[in-house]
């Protein structure tokens, strides 16, 4: 026999970024961050997770990621592995008649459905769709809540891809982590209207990975401080507003000003780290531009570690968002396709 279970797990782009670990083993965050998930027809992770006495026990725990090998015998990987087998465990000791699933090798088969040219970090759908596969497969009771504290020892910000909608991932302050969670702050029916685009500036691979970039900037950036003890609070009890209110032009002012100031800690580092170019500096220029002639705030720009602009913007917006876009940004040198737009929050 077989046990299989499948599941998907969207995208998430923060508007308050994580950045910083104060636990690096544990992977605990210096701060907390809050993100929109995107919708799943959109941009997801799809991930079966399987195991059986049958299959050889010498081939150990596999993970196959588009097609190819990949390994799992890293930490991180590890840590969720052990997390959700000893929750199996716990299950099975407490009833004798449970198949022994926790001592089985895993096999999980993950594919995305976005083009892996648009150069999104899929580490946070990539972790959330492991967990919950594996979690699905165990028959595990655990509210999204739990999960989330074994996916964000995969990637920090996968802990934020098991929610639809608005969701905050809180730093917590407990040494062991277990209050570094990710909470729903509003379900997505809340703003159904917010739309993402995605800028696709390059498709290649980050130059530095998020996990050493932040570390760097957390050992030798000094504007780093100000960021975690006055900035983000700031900026997450504003986005919080935003939310609540649905006020677009606060969202947006919260959104640019994140982006920048964690783009800025990037640039204190030393050795500084860039991770945006001259035309994700143009897209800067083209969301102030759109704004400008809108005579309001109806686009914002955010940048992760690499250089594609996600722009934030409402459906009434679109042609003055999109239609403007692509008018600046039509021809000018470095721009490739695609562009992905109309990308909604997702409902789940
Ligand atoms: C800039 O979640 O990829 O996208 O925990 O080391 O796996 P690890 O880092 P990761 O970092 C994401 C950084 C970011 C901001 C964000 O998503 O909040």
């Amino acid at each position: 026999k077989v046990y299989r279970a499948s599941t998907t797990a969207p995208v998430n782009i923060a508007v308050v970024k994580y950045w910083g670990k104060r636990d690096p083993k544990l992977n605990l965050p210096t701060n907390s961050s809050l993100s929109v998930t995107l919708s799943q027809s959109d941009l997801r992770t799809l991930t079966t997770a399987s195991c059986s006495a049958a299959f050889p026990s010498s081939e150990g725990d596999s993970l196959v990621i588009n097609g190819e090998p990949s390994d799992v015998s890293g930490a991180r990987t590890q840590a969720c592995f052990r997390a959700l087998r000893s929750r199996r465990a716990a299950l099975e000791a407490a009833d004798p008649n449970l198949p022994k699933l926790s001592q089985l090798s895993l096999r999980l088969v993950s594919e995305n459905n976005f083009p892996t040219a648009a150069g999104l970090a899929s580490s946070a759908a990539g972790f959330a769709a492991l967990v919950r596969a594996v979690a699905d497969l165990y028959g595990l009771p655990d509210e999204p809540r739990e999960l989330s504290r074994i996916a964000r020892q995969g990637s920090g910000s996968a802990c934020r891809s098991l929610f639809g909608g608005y969701v905050a991932w809180r730093a917590g302050s407990a040494a062991d982590g277990s209050d570094s969670l990710a909470e729903q702050v509003a379900p997505a029916a809340h703003w159904p209207e917010m739309r993402a685009l995605v800028l696709v500036v390059s498709a290649a691979r980050k130059g530095v990975s998020s996990s050493s970039g932040m570390q760097q900037t957390v050992g030798t950036s000094g504007l780093f401080a100000e960021r975690v003890a006055a900035v983000v609070p700031r900026h997450m009890d504003a986005m919080e507003a935003a939310i609540r209110d649905r006020d677009f032009a606060a969202f947006a002012e919260v959104t640019m000003r994140d982006s920048n100031s964690f783009h800025a800690t990037c640039a204190d580092t030393y050795p500084p780290i860039f991770y945006m170019n001259d035309v994700s500096r143009a897209a800067i220029r083209a969301v102030e531009a759109i704004n400008a002639n809108a005579g309001r705030t109806v686009a914002a720009y955010t940048f992760d570690a690499g250089p594609n602009a996600v722009v934030y913007y409402l459906e009434q917006d679109t042609e003055a968002v999109i239609g403007t876009f692509y008018h600046v940004l039509g021809d000018m040198d470095g721009w490739k396709a695609p562009v992905i737009q109309g990308l909604k929050p997702s409902m789940t």
